[in-house]
């Protein structure tokens, strides 16, 4: 749908709503999209399991509402633009990302394909973080790398939960996250939930000094920042043996991150544009 706005330019808007579903769900999510005046036009199989709802509303104002009331009521749904270059833009930032050809992330209502991609981790809404950002892609770099079977994981500032998720799909055994917002220790959950790894995962708001456990990894993209103002807690949570990354840096600010977190050592350190990831262990 288009409009002209105040300034007297076309705008394209967001008028197609996408409710992810499953199969056994299709006729409760038709009626209910109908109950609110919104009608279905596709129904897409993104994957062997996932379903994606396509529905009409009748503008971005309600489309934008509908997308708000189906959230509050827990399902995964986005609103997006219907046609022009704005649609190609948002086809591109949704598409799913495979990280190092082992784990993949990817939206839960993307109308991508998702058959044959390897280990997907569907994201709905809520929280930073979808490995379209370099700071997070890199740690999941690092993860796909470094992670063993049954290591226990500590994730620093989860945000929508996908460092933790996507190290369980790579053979962690169990996730505990915390973040200061409240949305995304939400998040956090209802992805766990969403992925299958609700028993798997613990998430705490609050602060980090509230977890008295170390563990084998510790992921933390928090920026500068927040790693040098949480160094002496970060350095406490590696067990003997394990590792941290920490990301959100610049590749300048590298060194004098690497410094306070000592006496770790540094053992890798990825960069992308501007941005890098320090991986340092404690051996
Ligand atoms: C850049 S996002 C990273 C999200 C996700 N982990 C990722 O890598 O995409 C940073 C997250 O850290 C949280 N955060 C910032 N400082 C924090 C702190 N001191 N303790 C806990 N969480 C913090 C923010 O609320 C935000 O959700």
């Amino acid at each position: 749908m288009r409009h002209w706005s105040a300034e007297g330019t076309l705008v394209h808007t967001c008028s197609v709503i996408l409710v992810a579903t499953v199969e056994g769900e299709l006729d409760a999510v038709a009626l209910r999209l109908a109950d609110l005046e919104a009608s279905v036009v596709e129904v897409k199989s993104t994957s062997p399991r996932r379903r994606v709802v396509l529905a009409a509303a009748t503008d971005e104002w309600a489309a934008e509402k509908i997308t708000a009331t189906l959230r509050s009521e827990g399902l995964m749904v986005a609103s997006r633009p219907d046609e022009g270059v704005r649609l190609a833009r948002w086809s591109h930032v949704t598409r799913p990302v495979t990280i190092a050809g082992r784990v993949t992330v990817a939206f839960a209502w993307s109308e991508h394909d998702q058959g044959g991609l390897p280990r997907v981790i569907e994201l709905g809404y809520g929280g930073f973080g979808n490995a379209q950002h370099p700071t997070t892609r890199l740690v999941i770099e690092a993860l796909a790398d470094r992670v063993a079977r049954g290591d226990q994981v500590l994730d620093v500032g989860c945000g929508s939960g996908v460092l933790g998720l996507c190290s369980l799909a790579l053979g962690a055994d169990r996730m505990v996250g915390v973040d200061l917002d409240e949305r995304a220790v939400l998040a956090t959950s209802r992805h766990a939930v969403v992925n299958g790894m609700g028993s798997r995962v613990e998430v705490t708001a609050g602060f980090l000094e509230s977890i008295d456990a170390t563990f084998d990894v510790v992921v933390a993209n928090i920026a500068r920042a927040g790693i040098v103002e949480l160094a002496d807690q970060l350095v406490a949570k590696v067990a003997p043996g394990g590792w941290i990354a920490v990301s959100g840096i610049t590749p300048s600010q590298c060194t004098q991150v690497t410094e306070f977190l000592r006496p770790l050592r540094e053992v890798g350190r990825r960069v992308d544009g501007d941005w890098s990831v320090v991986v340092l262990s404690r051996t």
